[in-house]
């Protein structure tokens, strides 16, 4: 198979990404981490990973028999850059999960028909009934972000959806709905390195789009659009929060502790919960660009 962008990647690689980047992904090795103001030196080791997650595993199962029993309603909104680990963190969210009342809502971008619709009516038609727990592959945030950063929409119809955006996330709420909102947060050598080996993967190719080539152009472009994003729709209601996701490792771990930690389901085992990291979960202020 060939890609309309094949090799886009490597050359931007070599050709322009900023020499601090291509020396940062030159030295390291593969347990290092890129970006040096991350807090740990080095990937979680696997061991330690695999006992860790093993044990969230079994919690994840008795969280999901507590939503069905209940009714509960759950949805989980992932967001952040490409590349940022959305769509791995998901997939160890649900590996062991019983698939019926366990989505994933990934939509490519509006039809036709869709863009004549409210912004974010296609996205309601997949909140989740009772018993449900709803993953949002990216979500109504990308009005805040890819659409800005590539000019598919306008300035007037952003400022719409951060006007509406708070209040419709209050209805959710209020609704009764458990509204998860994670902002995954990569460094821009983590990304490229990412971007490189599902280049070179024909098994990972299928994650590169147009949008990741051109992205790459458009660094600082995104961090402008995340960093007011969030800090306009982080409210009482609906909270970001934020983990931080250059080893893919911690982050997993971390996202589904805070998911497990939103959720009052019964029979918790504290001990394999665990508690959080907070040099790898927090709010909008851990956030960098
Ligand atoms: P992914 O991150 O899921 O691999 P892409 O990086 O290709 O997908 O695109 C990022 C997001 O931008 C997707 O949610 C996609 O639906 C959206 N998108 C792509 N093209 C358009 C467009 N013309 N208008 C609005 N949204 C778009
Ligand atoms: P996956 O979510 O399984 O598709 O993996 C995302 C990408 O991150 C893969 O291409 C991994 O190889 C890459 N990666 C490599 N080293 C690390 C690291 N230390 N921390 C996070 N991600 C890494
Ligand atoms: C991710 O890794 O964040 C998601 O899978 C989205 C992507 O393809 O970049």
């Amino acid at each position: 198979m060939t890609l309309p962008f094949d090799g886009a990647i490597s050359r931007f690689h070599a050709q322009e990404a900023p020499q601090e980047i291509r020396d940062a992904i030159a030295r390291a090795d593969k347990d290092a981490i890129l970006d040096p103001g991350f807090p740990y030196a080095e990937e979680m080791k696997g061991k330690h990973y695999d006992k860790t997650m093993e044990a969230l595993q079994i919690e994840l199962v008795k969280m999901q028999a507590w939503v069905k029993e209940s009714g509960a309603r759950v949805a989980i909104v992932f967001e952040g850059r490409d590349a940022a680990g959305k769509g791995g963190t998901i997939k160890r969210l649900r590996e062991n999960l019983n698939p019926r009342g366990a989505r994933v809502v990934a939509l490519s971008k509006p039809s036709d028909t869709e863009a004549t619709q409210w912004y974010f009516q296609r996205y309601i038609d997949h909140l989740p009934a009772g018993g449900e727990i709803v993953f949002y592959d990216r979500s109504w945030y990308n009005r805040g972000v890819v659409e800005k950063v590539f000019g598919f929409c306008t300035d007037a119809q952003r400022e719409h959806f951060f006007a509406q955006v708070p209040d419709f996330e209050k209805m959710l709420v209020e609704e009764g709905i458990v509204l998860v909102k994670l902002w995954l947060n990569v460094g821009r050598g983590e990304q490229l390195r990412r971007f490189l080996e599902r280049e070179g993967d024909p098994l990972k190719q299928w994650k590169l789009s147009w949008i990741d080539v051109e992205g790459l152009k458009k660094w600082d472009a995104y961090s402008a659009a995340i960093a007011e994003t969030l800090e306009r729709s982080h409210t009482a209601e609906a909270p970001w929060t934020v983990i931080r996701s250059d080893d893919k490792r911690r982050a997993r771990i971390e996202s589904i502790r805070h998911v497990l930690t939103r959720l009052d389901y019964s029979n918790r085992d504290a001990k394999a919960l665990g508690a959080c990291d907070p040099k790898i979960v927090g709010g909008p202020e851990i956030w960098h660009g």
